[in-house]
């Protein structure tokens, strides 16, 4: 369900940003906003700003921002409704009731099933673990060096023998056969009827990053197989979506992530002070675990067993945090297989070493891709540099893979000349020879990692052009009194369809009805999106950052550049369209004409 406009301004009318972002972080009174310590990055010098003017929030760290919902969405990784109801109370705004569509609420209501049937069972070994029937898992437990508060912390539990023990229990507790087979704890056969589906295990409850238990994982106590059982995926556990010990990973502020291949690992490394660890399930780490941890941290540190499968995991999923956009190190934890018998040998000290030694990404990748050439052969060599060549075209700033090409370059002692010149081949072969495929190879990839960044196929000048329309968007939020003086040469229609226009159209709306009171212009925008996709886009738009030019004329040079480059680049779309279209001809002739008198606009901005 979608609450109406007025229901949400009316919610965000009744709160002040500020008090919503004081209960969570401390802010100082700094000229016409609030300053304090980022909770979104780690930081020592606040650069995170809250203004009760225009009731947004922005960090000019990392780039986060937007209004009291978006704040607590982001803070505690809530819904848009959820926060909206949080808000609501603190308004005393009543919402109306939910009206879902039969098809949705059925959904919603079959997941908090699932999620009910999860939680009991937790709940079901939890206890079984610290009841006398529990003694075996307990004993193995404690053989591994948890202490009963982390296995507090992880929630962790036992299923003994007896194979249909937690069915009653959850039979009593009113669940249907079908529900409790769908949620994965029961299976059915004709022998035994319904039963449980994990027995002689020590269990962890897999939670989301909302801490709900969303599957299992069962490990057996010894050597028998599988080694470890999982709940397959279910309406609530999606594999490719979640990360183990994420909900509580999320509050570390390390700024980057451990990843780890299991979940003992990611335990131990909690119980040793590593609370930025987190595992994939059983499964390959994916593009989309990828963005879920794009939401908290930018950076990642792979750790993986000392293996020929580890390394495998490793060179795999460089390459998928490359293309979400997120840097990564690799851990070496030579001797030992993984970050549990490492810390459990050296201890936290010696494992907090490694990590302030883990070895950037790229110098992994072209370590190991050395080994498997024959490097005294002249031949081998050559080609050894060629590929080191053609993965340096990865990096598309300049000045970052000139870093990179020195350093690849004295490790392994190959003439940076030399290698200026392989990768300079193939930034100029345009086709027909292996370079130009490889280079073809490289462009790919940077096409992909671009629509991982979300751009979707744009090139780089409609991307400046987007940056310049959100800019122009976010200077009229910023200075109303702009509307008016130039509206009769930009229209929602100067801008680039998508969230720019939509944005453009519903700031317009506003400003031609001259509202009294601009103060909660972008939040009231922002607000009037339907979805929340849409909602997060705009925020963001509009928290584009203005320059902070402090000389009025030069301001004014500033805005009257953008304003053209605005007029200009919308003027150019004209141009393109208007040569199959004849009403777009007749606009591009009409605003070919006042491009003159644009550029003779007297403009006033306001003080700052
Ligand atoms: P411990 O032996 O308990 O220390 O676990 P580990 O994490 O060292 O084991 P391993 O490296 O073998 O496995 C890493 C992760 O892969 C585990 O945490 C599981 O998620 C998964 N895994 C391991 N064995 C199996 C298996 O037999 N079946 C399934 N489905 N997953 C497994
Ligand atoms: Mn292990």
């Amino acid at each position: 369900m979608y609450y109406s406009q007025e229901v949400i301004d009316e919610v965000l009318n009744g709160v002040d940003i500020v008090d919503v972002v004081s209960a969570h972080v401390h802010l100082q009174k700094k000229g016409a906003g609030y300053m304090g310590l980022c909770p979104f990055h780690n930081e020592k010098t606040p650069s995170f700003s809250v203004s009760s003017q225009r009731q947004t929030f922005h960090c000019f760290g990392c780039g986060v921002g937007g209004n009291a919902i978006t704040f607590l969405m982001k803070y505690d990784n809530m819904g848009f409704q959820e926060a909206l109801k949080q808000l609501a109370d603190k308004a005393g705004v009543r919402l109306p009731e939910a009206n879902y569509s039969k098809d949705a609420k059925e959904r919603a209501q079959k997941r908090e099933q699932l999620l009910a049937v999860n939680k009991d069972t937790a709940t079901y070994y939890y206890r079984l673990l610290r009841s006398p029937r529990g003694s075996t898992g307990m004993k193995y437990l404690t053989g591994r060096a948890l202490s009963p508060e982390t296995m507090k912390k992880f929630g962790l539990g036992y299923a003994d023998g007896r194979s249909s023990d937690l069915t009653s229990y959850l039979k009593e507790k009113g669940y249907e056969d079908s529900l409790l087979i769908e949620a994965g704890v029961c299976l059915f056969d004709e022998k035994r009827g319904l039963h449980d589906r994990f027995f002689n295990r020590v269990m962890f409850p897999i939670q989301d990053a909302n801490s709900r238990v969303i599957g299992f994982g069962g490990r057996v106590m010894g050597d028998g197989k599988p080694k470890y059982l999982n709940t397959s995926d279910t309406p609530v556990f999606d594999k490719s979506r979640n990360l183990y010990g994420l909900n509580l990973a999320k509050r570390s502020r390390t700024g980057s992530f451990i990843i780890c291949e299991g979940y003992m690992d990611v335990i131990a490394m909690h119980q040793a002070g590593f609370n930025q660890a987190i595992a994939s399930l059983g499964t390959a780490f994916t593009p989309g675990q990828a963005a879920l941890i794009r939401r908290y941290v930018k950076n990642v540190i792979l750790s993986y067993d000392s293996d020929e499968a580890g390394v495998r995991a490793a060179l795999r999923n460089i390459e998928i945090l490359r293309e979400a956009g997120l840097g990564a190190k690799v851990l070496d934890l030579r001797p030992y297989k993984d970050p549990d018998e490492f810390i459990k040998a050296l201890g936290p000290g010696e494992f907090q070493k490694r990590i302030d030694g883990a070895e950037n990404s790229f110098f992994y990748e072209i370590r190991m891709m050395k080994s498997s050439y024959q490097l005294e052969d002249p031949g081998e060599r050559t080609r050894f540099q060629e590929e080191i060549a053609k993965k340096l075209m990865v990096f598309e700033n300049p000045a970052e893979r000139e870093n990179y090409l020195q350093d690849i370059c004295r490790i392994h002692m190959i003439d940076p000349a030399i290698m200026r010149q392989l990768v300079g081949s193939y930034n100029r072969v345009s086709s027909g020879s292996s370079a130009a495929a490889a280079r073809e190879q490289q462009q790919l990839a940077r096409q992909r990692r671009q629509r991982a960044r979300e751009d979707r196929s744009l090139t780089r000048q409609q991307k400046a052009s987007l940056d310049k329309q959100k800019l122009l968007l976010t200077w009229l939020t910023d200075d109303p009194g702009l509307y008016r003086q130039i509206r009769e040469y930009i229209s929602p229609d100067s801008f680039s369809e998508g969230i720019c226009r939509e944005t453009a159209i519903r700031l317009w709306q506003r400003l031609e009805d001259g509202l009294a009171d601009y103060s909660r212009l972008a939040s009231a925008v922002i607000a009037s999106f339907e979805t929340e996709e849409e909602q997060q886009a705009a925020a963001a738009l509009l928290e584009t950052r203005i320059p902070g030019i402090e000389s009025p004329a030069e301001r004014e040079k500033a805005f009257r550049e953008l304003l053209e480059a605005v007029y200009n680049d919308s003027l150019g779309r004209l141009y393109d369209r208007s040569l199959t279209d004849a009403e777009a001809l007749r606009q591009f002739t009409e605003s070919r004409q006042k491009q003159q008198k644009l550029k003779q606009l007297k403009l006033h901005l306001k003080s700052t």
